[in-house]
């Protein structure tokens, strides 16, 4: 049997990335997965490949609609869904605080932070329905230590880690486990910090999988006993 037989999984920001492999990967261990992303002709490429245990649906994480939208077809193509993968995220303009707008700033907000939000909310009735689920929101190092000239990402993955553990404690007794994870400098399309780069022990950028991996056990009854935590995978970086 594979790692992820009979789950159901919904991971946002799935066209490219990390979310990508987290798709690959998932589909590979047996699972259903439905991808979402703003980006329908890369995000469609995807699940076609992966065949008939994987779907698209075009989501914008930031708008409260296309939640339920998501839960309704990703239930009615697959059932009941175990697994929510909040993964879909963005940087703003980098930059000193003093000359960020509040329009660049809010739009951070919007993707990085009410998504999570929206997305535990809106997928709970439908995870009821399994006696249990995983929910992983993706955070950052930035969400855990400071990262100067970036305040909104800053901003959105210190709130990923706080709703997680939240979250965590009042979900407990639906048996839904709540965590986050914390990548370091990851190959994606994200702008990624040159500074991070060279402060990370291992002294190299990751790849995507070294990622999924670890989600994987999270989603999975592996991790059964796991909950309102934050989960590390960055090189090093935070260690010192
Ligand atoms: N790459 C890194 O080094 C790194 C490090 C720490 C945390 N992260 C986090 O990991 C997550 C994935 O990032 P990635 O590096 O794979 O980025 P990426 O840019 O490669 O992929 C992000 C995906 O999200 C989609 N997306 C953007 N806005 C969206 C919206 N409003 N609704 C739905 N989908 C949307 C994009 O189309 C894209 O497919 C993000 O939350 C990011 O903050 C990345």
């Amino acid at each position: 049997m594979s790692r992820l037989t009979g789950k159901v999984v919904v991971i946002t920001g799935a066209a490219s990335g990390m979310g990508e492999a987290h798709a690959r990967l998932f589909v590979k261990e047996g699972a259903q997965v439905v991808l979402t992303d703003i980006n329908e002709e890369k995000g469609q490429k995807v699940a076609e490949e992966l065949g008939e245990n994987a779907l698209f649906v075009k989501h914008d994480v930031a708008n409260k609609d296309d939640w339920q939208i998501v839960i309704d077809q990703a239930e009615k193509a697959f059932g009941p869904i175990t697994g929510l993968v909040n993964n879909a995220g963005i940087v703003g303009p980098l930059g000193p605080l003093e000359e960020l707008n509040d329009e660049d700033f809010n739009r951070v907000i919007a993707i990085n932070q009410y998504s999570v939000f929206k997305g535990m909310q809106t997928v709970l009735k439908s995870m009821k329905k399994t006696n249990g689920g995983s929910i992983v929101n993706i955070s950052s190092t930035s969400g855990l230590v400071g990262t100067a000239n970036d305040i909104s990402y800053s901003a959105t993955k210190f709130a990923v880690t706080g709703m997680t553990k939240t979250a965590a404690l009042e979900l407990a007794k639906y048996n839904i486990r709540v965590n986050s994870v914390h990548p370091g400098v990851i190959s994606t399309n994200i702008k990624l910090f040159d500074e991070v780069i060279t402060a990370t022990p291992l002294g190299r950028i990751a790849e995507p999988e070294e990622v999924s991996y670890l989600i994987l056990h999270l989603i999975s009854d592996e991790s059964t006993f796991t909950t309102g935590s934050e989960f590390v995978v960055d090189g090093g970086f935070t260690a010192k």
